[in-house]
């Protein structure tokens, strides 16, 4: 797999973002925030959420937007048989990544804009789908659709969103997941969405 940021020209909303994270990461160090997460408890929310209908059992995983690698100790528990690989645009979070989770492979690579050289068992990506651009909606659908491309089983991701109305902050927007769901479901009829843990958050899991 090729580094991004070497081969590839990065288009300018992915170089903003990395800036984004590469800022946080400078102002509050090796922490949940530096993922712009306001706590452990909101990461780790999302990772249970992300793992729960899973069966990870001897398969390989690819983890889009992979952070700092934090999701891995919840795959762990639910078997230590599965085969990992964690994508991030962000270099210093692979870096972090590789030294947290030796063993573990980590890649700086973008898999919404390059192709990845192989599709995976399971796809998962959490808190990656949030940004408030303009046309993020369907920037999202088509991230959706991408990593799905990727999944010979199943695509779990998590991402902000409301059943009830709620305005979105500067840097997130908030998806109708009403709307959101719909466009899975044209994609796969097997799909399962999981909202009660969170007014502002969702996570969608589909399956082949
Ligand atoms: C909110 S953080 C979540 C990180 C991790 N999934 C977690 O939950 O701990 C979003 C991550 O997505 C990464 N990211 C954003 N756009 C990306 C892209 N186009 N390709 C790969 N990674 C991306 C950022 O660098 C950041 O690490």
């Amino acid at each position: 797999m090729s580094d991004t940021t070497s081969e590839h020209p990065v288009n300018n909303k992915s170089a903003s973002r990395r800036e984004s994270y590469q800022n946080a990461l400078a102002g509050h160090g090796e922490s949940p925030k530096a993922l712009q997460w306001s706590s452990y408890d909101a990461a780790a929310m999302r990772y249970r959420q992300l793992v729960a209908d899973l069966n990870i059992e001897n398969k390989s995983i690819l983890d889009a937007g992979c952070g700092m690698g934090d999701v891995l100790p919840f795959l762990y528990g639910k078997s230590p048989n599965f085969k990992y690989l964690g994508v991030d645009i962000t270099p210093d979070f692979i870096e972090i990544a590789k030294k947290r989770y030796a063993g573990y492979e980590f890649e700086i690579f973008n898999p919404f804009e390059d192709e990845l050289a192989q599709k995976y068992d399971i796809v998962i990506s959490s808190g990656v789908m949030n940004f408030n651009t303009p046309g993020w909606e369907d920037e999202r659908k088509k991230m959706i659709e991408r990593l799905y491309g990727y999944a010979n089983e199943a695509l779990a991701f998590t991402m902000s969103g409301w059943m009830q109305e709620s305005s979105g902050g500067k840097k997130i927007a908030y998806a109708n997941i009403p709307d959101m769901l719909k466009f899975c479901s044209s994609l796969t009829p097997k799909v399962i969405l999981r909202n009660h843990y969170s007014a502002k958050d969702f996570t969608i899991v589909m399956f082949r």
